[in-house]
């Protein structure tokens, strides 16, 4: 018997609903192992007892036990068991089946190498069999088995078993056109009795395959990349090692492949070659390393090297990109939508990016791909994401950590998604930034004054067209150079394909930030008058200039008012239920939280217009222009 240290370890992942006997699954693994404690024995003999007559053991009362023993903490999301057999441990990752699943699926998947898909005999494979199994393969777990439980209820039939073998053989089939080769074992069991968990039982004289207990002790994650042998080197950088003048290493986790002292590399996004020169781990100088080593190489030619690089195979590189297909899977309740910035987090990483088309979601009843114009929590979707600076990446089917990100909200720092990179969109290396050669500053001298971008929000009817209007010209009087993009008026044009659902107005601010900016790069004074509902799209639009350029107007005009005025009869229209999603009846308005400006909409509009010429004068073009050269 291996002694304790020697034993090798799994973590694999639960997937499945109470009713499918999950409990009573995990129950019976760590009793059979003979990993309860004495006392939470005697407690499940005890409990066992007063239910059931028969006295037979209720297994499912050991997670009942430890699920309390859960609750009294605050909510964990997943929660870990602990068991072993003479020549393995294993780690359980438990994700409760509560409406959050996804989201605790995959905390649970990221770190499980397998996954043990549990459906129930009688009901064969169920949406739900789909959107777990989905979504396992999804965050990146190959190793799956399927326990089709509750045979003895389902009478031991082969026939059953043969049916659900196969259709779970299709499922896979139609995953693995995405996600790549899949190793699936499916086994009948029965977690109540005990059949085919650790004991082989009687029942199941037709069955030549593993139990359960038989596949986790030999199911070999990794294997499979044991079989593409050789993988190209990888390896992000970590930190930059430079303890004195005289020594200066790279070091990281091996992420692929092998790297020897000689061995040419590639060093990504710069593109720029060089030869390794020492390779030193541990503290000693090796030949060489390999994946999952930590080390620290040094390089023959001195270049610039720094944290986030990644050092590959010259032969064999990764894409350097800032568009890219990847799946998606959504874990918050505010949805998806496309144009709205986020940061992604890869090893070493942080980039900003947004979503620039959903090409589809996962239909759960179908397993096909249906339109979407968003994802909602715990949807799975295909989607096309931009970065603000390009990134290195490997699709996630060669590499967990060159294909692997979340996504985090900007503002409450969340973690919104986790995506996985199917391929680099072949755009981002045929479209390239045309530098031109007149400056900000130069164009700036020419008109007279620096440009800006006035962002004027608030509720329909609150005044931002009208305070705007008298701005635009304050400023034409004055000889300074303006223009007013309104939304009543680009929505005629520009934006006339878009309507007032929440998707819809994302994408309609999104444009008229872009376009703000072009004529702000054009040197223009812009004043923007939308209702721009939503904080995250006018940060959004703020990202896109300097501190300073970009001024946000509040224009802090009460619904009721907005409503007494209603100068186009929509409120009324709206109260009638004649206009759904109308911002301040059925739809939400998120209230600037630092604006530069808030009008008074008690003031005269004459005068609130004259303090916002003020405050432009506060950046007065004079000064603007001392500090140029
Ligand atoms: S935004 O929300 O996407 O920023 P935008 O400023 O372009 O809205 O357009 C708002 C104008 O469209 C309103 O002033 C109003 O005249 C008109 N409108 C029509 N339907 C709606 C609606 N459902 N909600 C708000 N405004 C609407």
């Amino acid at each position: 018997m291996p002694s304790h240290d020697n034993k090798t370890q799994l973590r694999f992942l639960t997937c499945g609903s109470v009713d499918d006997g999950k409990s009573t699954l995990i129950g019976r693994l760590l009793y059979d192992s003979g990993c309860l404690f004495e006392d939470q024995l005697s407690s499940l003999r005890r409990e066992s007892e007063r239910k059931n007559a028969d006295g037979g053991l209720d297994f499912s009362l050991v997670m009942d036990g430890l699920l309390a023993e859960r609750e009294q903490g605050i909510t964990i999301d997943v929660a870990y068991r602990y068991f072993e057999t003479k020549n393995r441990k294993f780690i359980v990752a438990d994700a409760p089946g509560h409406e959050q699943y996804t989201q605790n699926m995959a905390t649970g998947a990221s770190n499980s190498e397998a996954a043990v898909v549990l459906i129930d005999a009688r009901n064969g494979i169920l949406p739900q069999t789909v959107r777990h199994t989905d979504s396992a393969v999804l965050l990146g777990i190959r190793h799956i088995a399927l326990a089709v439980n509750k045979m003895d209820l389902a009478g031991w039939s082969e026939d059953v078993f043969d049916e659900i073998s196969k259709d779970y053989a299709s499922l896979i089939k139609k995953l693995e056109g995405d996600a790549g080769k899949l190793f699936v074992t499916c086994i009948p069991l029965s977690a109540l009795k005990g059949n085919n968990v650790f004991e082989r039982g009687d029942d199941t004289p037709w069955y030549g395959g593993p139990t359960l207990a038989e596949y986790l002790e030999t199911v070999q994650p990794g294997g499979e990349r044991a079989d593409e042998k050789l993988r190209p080197f990888r390896m992000p950088v970590q930190w930059v090692n430079r303890p004195d003048a005289n020594f200066r290493g790279y070091s990281g986790t091996v992420a692929s492949g092998t790297i020897r002292e000689g061995d040419e590399i590639v060093i990504l996004p710069s593109g720029r070659r060089n030869t390794v020169d020492r390779v030193i781990s541990g503290g000693e100088r090796r030949r060489g390393a390999q994946e999952g080593e930590a080390v620290t190489l040094c390089v023959t030619n001195e270049t610039d090297i720094s944290r986030g690089d990644v050092l590959s195979d010259a032969r064999s590189t990764p894409d350097v990109t800032d568009h890219f297909r990847a799946a998606i899977v959504w874990m918050s309740e505010d949805k998806l939508f496309p144009g709205r910035e986020y940061i992604l987090k890869m090893p070493n990483r942080m980039v900003s990016a947004a979503v620039t088309e959903i090409r589809g979601k996962m239909s759960v009843e179908t397993l096909s791909m249906e339109p979407a114009k968003t994802l909602a929590i715990n949807e799975i979707g295909i989607c096309n994401v931009k970065t603000g600076t390009p990134i290195v990446c490997e699709p996630y089917s060669k590499s967990r950590e060159l294909g692997g990100f979340i996504l985090i909200d900007r503002a409450s720092n969340d973690t919104v998604g986790a995506g996985m990179i199917r391929y680099s969109l072949r755009r981002s290396a045929n479209v390239t930034w045309h530098s031109f050669e007149i400056t900000k500053d130069a164009r700036a001298r020419l008109m007279g004054h620096p440009p800006r971008v006035l962002w004027f929000t608030g509720l329909s009817g609150s005044g931002k067209s009208t305070i705007a209007n008298l701005v635009d010209k304050r400023l034409f009087a004055a000889g300074l150079h303006s223009c007013v993009l309104d939304g009543d008026n680009v929505r005629h044009g520009l934006n006339k394909d878009l309507g007032f659902t929440e998707e819809d107005r994302v994408e309609n601010i999104r444009r008229i930030a872009e376009v703000a900016k072009l004529m702000f790069d054009a040197g223009l004074i812009v004043l923007v008058a939308f209702i721009s509902p939503f904080q995250k799209d006018r940060q959004s639009a703020r990202s896109l200039f300097a501190p300073g350029e970009f001024v946000e107007v509040f224009v802090d005009t009460p619904l009721e008012v907005c409503e007494r005025r209603d100068p186009k009869g929509l409120y009324k229209k709206a109260r009638a239920g004649e206009i759904p999603n109308f911002t301040g009846i059925n739809a939400p308005y998120e209230r600037p939280e630092h604006p530069e400006l808030v009008v008074n909409w008690q003031g005269p509009a004459e005068d609130e217009a004259e303090r916002i010429v003020n405050f432009l004068d506060n950046f007065p073009p004079s000064a603007a222009f001392d500090s140029l050269p």
